[in-house]
C-alpha cells in the first residue's frame, strides 16, 4: 500500500505555519479587547442565523475559520480577561498558563496511570508539594506524608471527589444501609456546588443542611450553630458525617473559623473539607495566610489555581490528609490497566484520585506560572488586586448615596444603592437596575449577590490586565448610572 496524498492532520510544518497564525490571532485578540462589550450583547440562538446548519463536506482554510470565529463568535463571546470585568470571580489567563496549555495540547497525553506518562505524574506531585510548601500546609498534605495533593477540573469535582470518600469512610464503620442517614454541614453562604456533591452522592438532599448565617459573624459559619445541628441530628438518630467550610465565599469572600470548627469537627468524627476555590491564592502572602489558620486540623483544602493565581482554566488544586480513603473509593483495577509500577505499588495513579480516568497533563500550565512569575511575582498579581479592590472601596465610602454591604477582606467589594425613603423593596429593584444598566453599557461588567435579603453589587477586581485608570472608569460608570436612576424614580 502506498502512502495516499489525502488528510494529513498532524504534519509538522502545517502546525509550525497555522499555530503562528494562531498565536498571531490570539495576540491581537488581547491587544484590542478593550474594543469588545465586556458582556457579550447577542441574544439567544444568534449563533445559529449565522452558521451552515451541516459540517463542511471538504476541507477549507484556517483563514476562512478565522474570519468567522472574527466575525461570528467574538460578538458571542464575553470576555473574561478583559481589564473591565469584575464579574464572579475572576478567571485568569497569563502567557504562561496559555504556554502550558498549548504545550499540553502539544504532547496530549493522557496521564491516567504512571505509565501513561511518567513525567505527568511526577510534575503533578511536585508541583502540588512546592505550593503546599507555599500555603504552609500540614505534612500530611504532601506526598512525603499520607496524603498529597491532586488536579482536578474544578472546585465542584474536588468537593465530590471527597464527600465520596468520606462518605464510603463512615459507611464502612456504620454499614451501607446507614446512607439515608448521612449529614452533611455547610453554610448558607456555601457554593451550591456542595449541594450538587450531595445529589450525585446519593444522599438524602433533606440532610444537607445550609446553616444560617448574618452580618452579626459578617457570614462566616457559627461554631456554636454547627454544634448546636449537630447535637439534634444526633438525638434524632441521623449520623453527621461531613463539614465543608468556606476561606472566601462567593458571595461576599467571607471566611469561616476553621481552629473553631475543627474543634466541633474532631468531637464528632466529621470529614471536615475547606473549599478555598478563590481565596486560597491568596493565602501565599505571608500576610493572608492566617486566613487558613487551623488548616492542619482539616482532611482535605482545596483551592482553584485557575481563578486568581494566573493559570488558565481548569484547574483546580485539592490536597488531602489520607489519600488511602479517596483511593478505596474511586480506585478500580482492571485487567487492561494492569502494569508492574502500578501492581509493586511503587507509583501513584492518579486516576484513582478523581471521577474520570483520562486526564490531561495540567500540571504543566502550573509549572510553568510557578517558573516564570515564581512566588514573589503571584504574591505581586494579588497585592495589586486586593489594593486596588480597597481603592474601590475607598471610592464607594465617599459617595453617601451608596453603602458598603459586607467586610472587604480580598479583592472583591460588596456594594448597593441606598434606597430613596419611600422605597418598598429595601432598593432591591434599583440595585436591579443599576447593575443591568451598567453591564448594558459593554463597557464594564459585575454581578450581584443577596446578602439578608438585600440585592448587592459586586465587584470583583482580578484579572490580569486590569489597572486602576480601568476602576476608576467603573466607578464613574457606576456614578453616572445611580445618578440617572435616582433622578427617574
Ligand atoms: C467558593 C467557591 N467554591 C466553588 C466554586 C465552584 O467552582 P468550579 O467552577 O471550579 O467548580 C466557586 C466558583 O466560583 C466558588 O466561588
Amino acid at each position: 500500500m502506498e502512502d495516499g496524498n489525502g488528510l494529513k492532520p498532524m504534519d509538522a510544518e502545517q502546525l509550525r505555519e497555522q499555530a503562528h497564525k494562531m498565536v498571531d490571532f490570539i495576540a491581537d485578540y488581547y491587544k484590542t479587547i478593550e474594543n469588545f462589550p465586556v458582556l457579550s450583547q447577542v441574544q439567544p440562538g444568534y449563533l445559529g442565523k449565522l452558521l451552515p446548519d451541516s459540517a463542511p463536506t471538504y476541507p477549507e482554510s484556517l483563514d476562512h475559520v478565522l474570519k468567522d470565529v472574527q466575525e461570528k463568535i467574538l460578538p458571542g463571546v464575553t470576555h473574561w480577561q478583559s481589564p473591565n470585568y469584575f464579574a464572579y470571580f475572576p478567571s485568569n489567563s497569563s502567557i504562561a498558563g496559555f504556554l502550558g496549555e498549548m504545550l499540553s495540547a502539544g504532547l496530549n497525553i493522557v496521564g491516567f496511570s504512571w505509565i501513561t506518562s511518567p513525567a505527568a505524574t511526577e510534575l503533578e506531585t511536585i508541583v502540588l508539594d512546592w505550593l503546599a510548601k507555599a500555603l504552609q500546609l500540614p505534612h500530611d498534605f504532601f506526598s512525603t506524608g499520607k496524603g498529597g495533593g491532586v488536579i482536578q477540573g474544578t472546585a465542584s469535582e474536588a468537593v465530590l471527589v471527597v464527600l465520596l470518600a468520606a462518605r464510603d469512610k463512615i459507611l464502612r464503620r456504620v454499614g451501607r444501609s446507614s446512607l439515608p442517614k448521612l449529614v452533611t454541614y455547610a453554610s448558607d453562604q456555601t457554593h451550591s456546588a456542595l449541594q450538587k456533591a450531595c445529589q450525585i452522592g446519593g444522599l438524602n438532599p433533606e440532610l444537607c443542611r445550609l446553616l444560617k448565617t448574618d452580618s452579626s459573624t459578617n457570614f462566616a459559619l457559627s461554631p456554636d450553630v454547627l454544634s448546636e445541628a449537630i447535637s439534634n441530628d444526633i438525638a434524632s438518630g441521623l449520623i453527621p458525617f461531613f463539614l465543608c467550610a468556606n476561606v472566601g465565599t462567593t458571595s461576599s469572600t467571607a471566611v469561616d473559623p476553621l481552629p473553631a470548627l475543627a474543634k466541633v469537627t474532631r468531637a464528632n468524627k466529621i470529614w471536615f473539607h475547606v473549599d478555598a476555590a478563590y481565596a486560597g491564592s491568596a493565602c501565599i502572602c505571608p500576610e493572608y495566610r492566617h486566613f487558613i489558620d487551623g488548616v492542619d486540623e482539616v482532611d482535605s483544602f482545596n483551592m482553584n489555581a485557575h481563578k486568581w493565581f494566573l493559570t488558565n482554566f481548569d484547574c483546580s488544586l485539592l490536597w488531602v490528609k489520607d489519600r488511602t480513603a479517596l483511593i478505596d473509593s474511586l480506585s478500580t483495577n482492571p485487567e487492561f490497566l494492569k502494569n508492574k509500577a502500578s501492581q509493586g505499588n511503587l507509583v501513584i495513579d492518579y486516576k484513582d484520585w478523581q471521577i474520570p480516568l483520562g486526564r490531561r497533563f495540567r500540571s504543566l500550565k502550573l509549572w510553568m506560572v510557578l517558573r516564570l512569575y515564581g512566588l514573589e511575582g503571584l504574591q505581586t498579581h494579588i497585592r495589586n488586586h486586593i489594593a486596588m479592590a480597597a481603592y474601590f472601596e475607598e471610592l464607594v465610602g465617599q459617595d453617601t448615596r451608596f453603602k458598603l454591604a459586607a467586610p472587604r477582606t480580598f479583592s472583591l467589594v460588596c456594594f448597593r444603592l441606598l434606597p430613596p425613603p419611600n422605597s418598598e423593596d429595601n432598593g432591591n429593584k434599583l440595585n436591579h437596575d443599576l447593575l443591568d444598566s451598567v453591564n448594558a453599557t459593554g463597557s464594564i461588567f459585575i454581578t450581584h449577590t443577596v446578602l439578608a435579603g438585600e440585592f448587592i453589587l459586586r465587584f470583583a477586581v482580578g484579572a490580569p490586565l486590569t489597572e486602576v485608570r480601568h476602576v476608576n472608569v467603573a466607578w464613574q460608570i457606576l456614578q453616572e448610572k445611580a445618578t440617572a436612576l435616582l433622578v427617574s424614580s
